[in-house]
């Protein structure tokens, strides 16, 4: 059975391939074509954890495609009062025929999937938001920018930062990545992502210098500080940032050809300055979009590699 969980899981190729089937979806989409490529399959929901654009996407994208989303906050579900994951997951994975979760735990997304008679898809966990990545790849590959890619990272060793990581470790890119000392990525990841990137050649460096990553970069992305569960961090966090915001005079280091990416949301003057964001929100905006044109693409791979036991 095959899954969602990370971009560790899969190949260049088979990255790609989701790559292709989005933009063609895309495509006929923006041609108001829509073709049910999953007639009548149900895509479960679960969210621990607020969302707007994974959850409008999802919605919609399982609808174009001819099926519909079933909302499931896990206030709502006996999850939340503390029904164990091999259970929900047996219970949900019998009736519907995918299911795209955002929870806390890496493992416990992992646990479920274990459990699960359906592919399982992550919608973002404390480590990975891989859907995500595959809609910022496609807006760099719409700025012409793919055979290109010098991608600066600035900001909070966090889910986004694991999942560039992987992207460029899988498709062979150059990334720098810039934190504040104490906010690095995870060790674990950081040495997976450099063990595949000696096969795909991706020149991957780690800095605390937020100009050094920028240099000539032609893709600059940045992510909140403060993720989901932070909260009571916030101010400490803010101290500690002082100096990582993408600002118009960090982004002239940047390749004339830059864009910048932001996942979204953003909190203007903390990360990114209000300046850079305008500047770039065409760019932020299409990105937002191809969230749904990236899922839908995901979905229909998955459809097709499932095995019907
Ligand atoms: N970027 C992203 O995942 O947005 P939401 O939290 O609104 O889903
Ligand atoms: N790092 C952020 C991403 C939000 C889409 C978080 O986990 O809250």
């Amino acid at each position: 059975m095959k899954h969602f969980l990370t971009l560790k899981d899969y190949s260049k190729e088979e990255i790609l391939e989701i790559i292709e089937i989005a933009v063609q979806i895309k495509k006929e989409t923006k041609e108001k074509i829509f073709k049910d490529y999953m007639p009548k399959q149900t895509l479960g929901m679960i969210f621990e954890k607020s969302s707007t654009r994974t959850r409008v996407s999802f919605e919609t994208g399982i609808y174009q495609l001819g099926g519909i989303g079933l909302f499931l906050s896990s206030n709502d579900i006996q999850l939340g009062r503390g029904e164990p994951i091999c259970d929900t997951s047996r219970v949900i994975s019998r009736m519907t025929d995918m299911i795209m979760i955002r929870n806390d735990s890496q493992e416990e997304l992992e646990e479920f999937a274990f459990f699960s008679k359906v592919p399982i898809i992550n919608g973002l966990t404390d480590k990975y938001h891989p859907v995500q990545l595959m809609a910022d790849y496609i807006t760099i590959k719409e700025h012409g920018l793919e055979d290109n890619i010098v991608a600066a990272y600035i900001g909070d060793g966090n889910n986004m930062t694991h999942s560039w990581l992987m992207l460029a470790a899988k498709l062979g890119f150059d990334l720098r990545i810039a934190t504040p000392a104490g906010y690095e990525v995870d060790e674990d990841i950081l040495n997976e992502a450099l063990e595949f990137a000696k096969i795909s050649g991706a020149d991957i460096t780690i800095t605390n210098d937020p100009k050094a990553a920028v240099k000539d970069a032609t893709v600059v992305t940045t992510d909140t500080w403060v993720s989901m569960g932070q909260e009571e961090e916030k101010e400490q966090r803010i101290k500690d940032f002082a100096g990582f915001i993408v600002d118009s005079k960090l982004m002239n280091l940047a390749s004339d050809k830059a864009i910048f990416l932001h996942c979204l949301p953003a909190y203007r003057d903390y990360e990114v300055s209000e300046e850079v964001f305008e500047k770039f929100s065409e760019t932020i905006f299409s990105e937002a979009e191809n969230r749904l044109h990236a899922q839908k693409g995901i979905m229909v791979y998955l459809d097709r590699n499932r095995n019907n036991d």
